[in-house]
């Protein structure tokens, strides 16, 4: 077995005040045990640790924290960062459904995939919800590499049979056949969860949407993610395309699509109704700052869908996104959140990306938190990672005012290892 020795922090409940000490665990000089499946043993006191025998792996000073968890992310998008565009549509004409094209390619798609889980350990995320292509070689692809890792993963193949260049369409038929075969092929296996992909209602026909909601109803345990309510011209595009539905999200609901493990990116510009509708489904909002910054899109209502009950997940929506790091991420989030009169305390933003989005995705029995039994996902942060972090710490002993530290100032060089089922990954990429 292997015994981690470091500063020990995990969340029980979502945090409630500032100083809600009830909503966490934390050791100050703890141990976590993993035994040789990947699986946790014991997280305690490393004073009381039986460690005879076992490797210990001596992290002190830094923390040692549950795998950040990255809910709506799109793998073909990696060399779609950063390119220079307005608002969505344009965005995604312009770039990214020429870039997704590329991912016909099976030795492309390959290539990415690598790419992808190297920057996602870099960046101390174990585990994601990922939109592929709509090619299934791009499923295949991706799954494969995240086996090769054996890191939990939920991904799909976009379904999008209209409003998208001819390489990138699909059919109600073809959509639904791979889709099917992807799930026959990958869910369940190892680590891998499959995840029925509607791009988005704008890409996708009446007819390809019944299709989602057949494979909804045969498949009750996959998970299902799409776009909603993100920009106001895709709003009404999509109103437009569905006129008898009465807003965004009455589409996906007329089609039986949302539910409790239902992930709808950006839900920035809901109704009331909307957002009781989420709510009363137990569909998760996922609030992507860094993309809705970046596309312009809007500044999601957290404290609004909050209020209203929703489940809310918090991810980076790479590459309108603009950062692999869920740090960023949530710095990100925290000034948005600024712009509208609301806080996001330092306890919150680390449940988030953690415990918040294990349970967003119906997963916080295996991730998320670090106790007995759970799988060994988990990053080692270092809040002085950097000279100006360095000298910032001096003035920093609390451990919230640490944590806002390393969200505020901290990326990629702040986390120190990350380990998936016990093994270290980050320390064995290349430079
Ligand atoms: N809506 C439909 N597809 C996409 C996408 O790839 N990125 C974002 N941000 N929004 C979308
Ligand atoms: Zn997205």
């Amino acid at each position: 077995m292997k015994v981690l020795r470091g500063r020990v922090l995990t969340f029980l409940d979502e945090p409630q005040g500032r100083d809600d000490t009830s909503s966490y665990r934390w050791i100050e000089d703890g141990a976590i045990t993993v035994g040789s499946d990947g699986v946790i043993v014991s997280v305690e006191d490393f004073d009381t640790a039986r460690t005879a025998g076992h490797e210990i792996i001596d992290h002190r000073p830094h923390l040692i924290l549950p795998g950040f968890i990255d809910p709506h992310i799109h793998f073909p998008q990696m060399q779609v960062i950063g390119a220079y565009a307005g608002a969505l549509l344009e965005w995604l004409n312009t770039y990214t459904f020429v870039e997704e094209q590329k991912f016909g390619n099976e030795a492309h798609a390959t290539r990415i995939a690598s790419r992808f889980f190297d920057e996602l350990i870099r960046h101390g995320t174990t585990t994601a919800a990922a939109y592929c292509s709509v090619h299934p070689q791009s499923v295949d692809a991706f799954f494969s590499e995240a086996a090769r890792r054996d890191m939990l993963m939920v991904g799909g193949k976009v379904m999008m049979d209209r409003n998208a260049p001819e390489a990138l369409r699909d059919t109600p038929q073809s959509g639904y056949d791979d889709t099917r075969a992807g799930i026959a092929k990958w869910h369940g296996r190892g680590r891998a969860h499959y995840a029925i992909t509607p791009r988005f209602a704008i890409t996708s026909t009446h007819e390809q949407m019944a299709m989602a909601e057949a494979l909804a109803r045969e498949f009750p345990d996959v998970h299902i993610q799409t776009h909603v309510s993100e920009n106001l011209a895709e709003i009404a595009f999509a109103n437009e395309l569905f006129p008898n539905y009465g807003d965004y999200v009455g589409i996906y609901e007329r089609f039986h699509l949302l539910g409790p493990k239902t992930l709808l990116g950006h839900c920035i510009h809901l109704s009331h109704r909307e957002t009781e509708v989420l709510a009363d489904t137990r569909s998760v909002a996922v609030f992507c700052p860094t993309s809705n910054l970046f596309i312009g899109s809007g500044l999601f209502d957290y404290e609004r869908l909050h209020g209203q009950g929703v489940r809310i997940a918090t991810a980076t929506d790479v590459g309108g996104g603009s950062s692999y790091s869920m740090l960023r991420t949530m710095d990100e989030g925290y000034k948005v959140m600024q712009l509208r009169g609301q806080r996001l305390t330092p306890l919150r933003s680390f449940y988030h990306l953690t415990l918040g989005n294990a349970r967003a995705m119906s997963l916080d029995h295996r991730i998320g938190s670090l106790a007995p039994g759970m799988e060994a996902d988990m990053v080692v942060l270092d809040a002085a990672s950097t000279p100006q972090m360095r000298l910032r710490m001096e003035t920093v002993d609390t451990l919230e005012q640490e944590l806002f530290l390393l969200q505020t100032c901290g990326d990629d060089r702040a986390v120190v290892e990350t380990y998936v089922k016990g093994q270290g990954l980050k320390s064995r990429l290349g430079a």
